[in-house]
């Protein structure tokens, strides 16, 4: 096949709809790489998946990729993903034993000069990828989903609420399934003041040791 043949197909993919039901994450990822739901496929670099072990029981979901995670394919691994790892840890909570997700799967941003600015998802993308993330969840079956943020409240919940009114509660979801909503990282780093950064810190770490505590007994009850 001629290189710009190939381009020309990876670029105008079939309609979602005919591909058969994937029955993997990383088949379901080889599809999302080839979405045309909404348009932000058009100006993207490439599809950020979801990543993480096949039965983790904890699905962590933020909001997009960032400029970084565009370019590299892998989701939180930008400024975001680093004060997530930080604070994963501090609050007792292995990544690596997670499945970390975005609500929408492609980067979203306006060009200022040569930079790309980060512009949030509309509730109209939302809801084009949840029907990745819907999937994702089906294939992982997690017993815990994390929201950071509101982005990923609407894409985990399909429907918008604040953060602050559910932020830090364990709630039921039915059939097994649990959730529990924080903030996004980078609200943490838009903060000047630092005795509100400091807060706000605690308040992400008393979150997440909600995830540790969860995981601890979580691990007995399957004993
Ligand atoms: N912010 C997100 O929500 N997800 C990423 O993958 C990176 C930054």
């Amino acid at each position: 096949m001629e290189k710009s043949e190939f381009v020309l197909r990876a670029k105008s993919p079939p309609a979602v709809g005919l591909f058969a039901e994937a029955t993997s994450l990383s088949a379901l990822a080889a599809q999302e790489a080839v979405c045309t739901r909404c348009p932000l496929y058009k100006n993207a670099t490439q599809v950020v998946p979801g990543e993480g072990p096949p039965r983790a029981r904890v699905l962590l979901i933020g909001e997009q990729p960032g400029d970084v995670e565009d370019v590299s394919g892998r989701p939180f691994v930008g400024p975001s993903g680093k004060l997530l790892d930080i604070a994963l840890e501090r609050a007792g909570v292995a990544r690596d034993k997670c499945f970390v997700t975005n609500a929408v799967k492609h980067f979203k941003f306006e060009l200022r000069g040569k930079r790309r600015l980060h512009k949030k998802p509309d509730a109209g993308e939302i809801d084009a990828c949840r029907w990745w993330l819907d999937r994702e969840r089906a294939l992982l079956r997690p017993g815990l989903v994390v929201a950071l943020g509101a982005t990923a409240i609407r894409g985990a919940l399909g429907r918008s609420e604040a953060v602050s009114r559910l932020r830090g509660d364990i709630i039921d979801l039915g059939d097994g399934v649990q959730f529990l909503a924080t903030v996004h990282p980078s609200s943490l780093l838009r903060l000047k003041d630092e005795s509100d950064k400091r807060e706000a810190w605690r308040g992400f770490l008393a979150d997440l040791r909600k995830i540790a505590r969860w995981i601890e007994k979580d691990a007995r009850a399957l004993d």
